[in-house]
């Protein structure tokens, strides 16, 4: 294990801070925002020789708003430069003016950021380091969405298991500790400046799961979370809060949650107006009901619309919003019935409600209908409400993709996501989502941020993504490796890269198979166990016996759940030759001796990607030990060790899946390799 103490700079080091440091800045503006920007020019103009300047025409970069640059622009020609570039057609790359929008330029070796405002100015500022422009260079960017944010699933009481985060892999809590909100906010304040620099503007600090002492965040902790706030709106970021549906009842000793019942919207508006006088800015609300033993509009009789309306009525006042969420289905379910499909639940209970929410509500979807597989195939939801803001839901903690002890980037998963279009013009999830995007986050008080250092990366795509959706992912992923190891060899860097850029395809290849899911042992849900969760209550089987394996989705003879995708995608995954290979199983039970469109048999695609995972990691073990001495001694021990693991368990997962699909089809590899009995 790692010895470092204080936690590691991620993809923010002093030396990749050089375009911000090395010459005469020029910052005119004030306020708090500017103040913070300040702070990071002068720490980088400290390290790197530079200085602030009162001067703009000696400055070698000017960082401006809009207010200030119109003053700047008769005596700075880079100025006058940067805001006439939307003047001169075809010549600004992204040119979309947005809310948010920065400009940046290089002209005779003087470098401008124009912002919007000063959020959009620190957000151009950071962007600097991963794009240092050349001379005549003109950009404008903007993020693709106003809201990009990160769900913490932090609790302040501990779970015997999981620890104080749910479905963390980073060690502690950032926000907490045994006593409610942590007394020093130093470290959140250090994880508030690596969000900033990506785009985020948005946390949510506690669990969606909500137990009685999260609960009083809303009430007694009040000021406590006021303390959270100051540290994140430095940095651009609104706090927002995951409430418990029946809070009227627990909080408040009312005698009912119901949504429509007065009392309980008084209560409601009372509530949220004691949230705004101790936090002006806070963002509002993020619910988890009806869900896994959540409380929720259901339990009186109410629909969801009412259940978010009520809160979203509460939150509209003060300008706050309600991220609802629609991962919504029964998870007391009966193995035996083979007619409910937990994939159908969220598009059942939510397409009905199109239309119906306060404009202040966003639905909050998670990103395939069942719960951040390694592959699943786009939630249908996604298409089926134009008239809801909608924000797509990832998960960037890995739960199910490794568990930040397996390398696993996946910026290509999220990135094909975002790109898929519903239909032949091009509607893509990405322009679906008009509520933005949200994450839950993968982050602690590990020394790395992230428990396994190479993780980090997952949350700086995220972040880049939810800006700018049609950013390419292995793009991302060189921005990263380059902010994070800037004094490394160019060899070494493209080492990194290599051995990341395919490692959610590495990762899908040894652990369950063309889109099946699930077959994780249950409750923690690491390590293979094929049948772990087939007999148990929460919809997810894969229906293996010796015939054949998956589940029939079809309208034909299954669920029906392919009819709730539009066309073209309900015909493509109701028939068998056209549905995609990788998502074969997830829609149809097919014989173990299908042939896929890839030419090979189910039976022997287990063999085969089972066998070349294993050998893909066993690569990756040995690039990684060939950059021993070459990278930073504690980030490649700690890899290292995590490498092991990995490997140790991608030919568990190997073994028990050949295994497996070997005793129940009784067909042998065409290959002949070694599969136990
Ligand atoms: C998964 C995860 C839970 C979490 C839930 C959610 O099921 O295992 O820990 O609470 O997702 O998204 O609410």
């Amino acid at each position: 294990m790692s010895t470092v103490t204080t936690p590691s700079p991620a993809w923010l080091p002093d030396a990749a801070l050089a375009p911000l440091g090395t010459g005469l800045v020029h910052l005119p503006d004030d306020g708090p925002l500017t103040d913070t920007l300040r702070g990071e020019v002068e720490h980088a103009t400290a390290v790197h020789g530079g200085r602030l300047t009162d001067r703009p025409e000696t400055a070698d970069l000017l960082l401006l708003t809009r207010r200030t640059a119109g003053a700047v622009a008769a005596r700075v020609e880079a100025v006058r430069y940067a805001l006439d570039a939307d003047r001169r057609p075809g010549e600004l790359v992204t040119a979309r003016p947005r809310p948010g929008r920065w400009v940046t330029a290089r002209r005779s070796g003087v470098t401008v950021v124009v912002g919007d405002d000063p959020a959009a100015l620190l957000h151009g500022a950071f962007a600097l380091l991963r794009r240092p422009l050349l001379d005549g260079d003109v950009v404008g960017e903007a993020p693709a969405h106003p809201v990009r944010m990160l769900d913490h699933w932090d609790n302040i009481g501990a779970h015997p298991v999981m620890g104080r985060v749910e479905r963390g892999y980073a060690g502690d809590s950032l926000f907490f500790d045994d006593d409610g909100v942590r007394a020093d906010l130093s470290r959140v304040e250090r994880y508030a400046r690596l969000l900033a620099s990506t785009g985020i503007n948005a946390v949510a600090i506690n669990n969606v799961n909500v137990h009685a002492r999260e609960a009083r965040l809303l009430t007694d902790d009040l000021p406590d979370v006021a303390r959270v706030a100051e540290v994140l709106r430095r940095w651009g970021i609104r706090t927002h809060l995951s409430v418990g549906f029946a809070a009227p009842v627990t909080l408040g000793g009312l005698p009912t949650a119901d949504p429509l019942d007065p009392d309980v919207a008084a209560w409601w508006a009372a509530t949220t107006a004691r949230v705004y006088d101790a936090v002006p800015d806070f963002g509002g609300y993020l619910v988890k009901a009806d869900s896994e033993g959540q409380p929720g509009p259901f339990g009186y009789g109410r629909d969801h619309a009412d259940g978010a309306n009520v809160l979203a009525r509460a939150l509209a006042p003060h300008g706050g919003t309600v991220h609802w969420r629609a991962f919504v289905y029964d998870h007391r379910q009966d193995w035996r019935d083979r007619s409910t499909d937990r994939a159908r639940a969220a598009h059942d209970h939510f397409a009905p409600l199109d239309g119906r929410f306060e404009p202040n509500v966003v639905l909050q979807v998670k990103h395939g209908p069942m719960d951040f597989q390694v592959r699943e195939p786009v939630s249908p939801v996604i298409a089926a409400m134009p008239r809801t803001a909608l924000a797509v839901e990832l998960q960037v903690t890995q739960e199910y993709t490794g568990q930040q002890r397996h390398v696993c980037y996946l910026g290509p998963a999220w990135s094909q996501v975002l790109r898929f279009a519903f239909d032949d013009a091009g509607d893509s999830v990405a322009t679906r989502a008009t509520g933005g995007l949200a994450a839950v986050s993968n982050a602690g008080t590990s020394p790395f941020w992230t428990g396994h250092p190479l993780a980090q990366a997952n949350l700086y795509a995220f972040g880049r993504l939810a800006c700018e959706p049609s950013v390419d992912p292995d793009r991302l992923l060189e921005e990263w490796v380059h902010l994070t190891f800037p004094k490394a060899a160019p060899d070494v860097r493209a080492s990194v890269h290599r051995l990341m850029a395919c490692s959610w395809q590495v990762y899908e290849s040894y652990t369950a198979p063309l889109g099946v899911g699930f077959m994780v042992r249950p409750g923690h849900h690491y390590g293979p166990d094929v049948d772990g969760y087939e007999y148990t209550p929460w919809g997810t089987y894969h229906f293996a016996d010796r015939d054949g394996i998956g589940v029939d989705r079809t309208m034909a003879t299954g669920t029906g759940y392919t009819g709730q995708y539009p066309e073209p995608w309900r015909s493509r995954y109701e028939s068998l030759d056209a549905c995609p290979d990788e998502l074969l199983l997830f829609f149809h039970h097919v014989p173990y001796g299908h042939r896929l469109s890839s030419g090979t048999t189910v039976v022997q695609h287990v063999y085969d990607t089972h066998f070349a995972g294993v050998e893909a990691v066993e690569q990756m073990v040995g690039e990684w030990a060939a950059l021993r001495g070459r990278l930073e001694e504690d980030v490649h021990a700690e890899v290292t060790e995590r490498l092991a693991e990995q490997l140790r368990s991608a030919r568990e997962w190997r073994d028990q899946l050949c295994t497996y699909f070997w005793r129940h089809s009784g067909i042998p590899d065409e290959h002949g390799r070694r599969i136990h009995p």
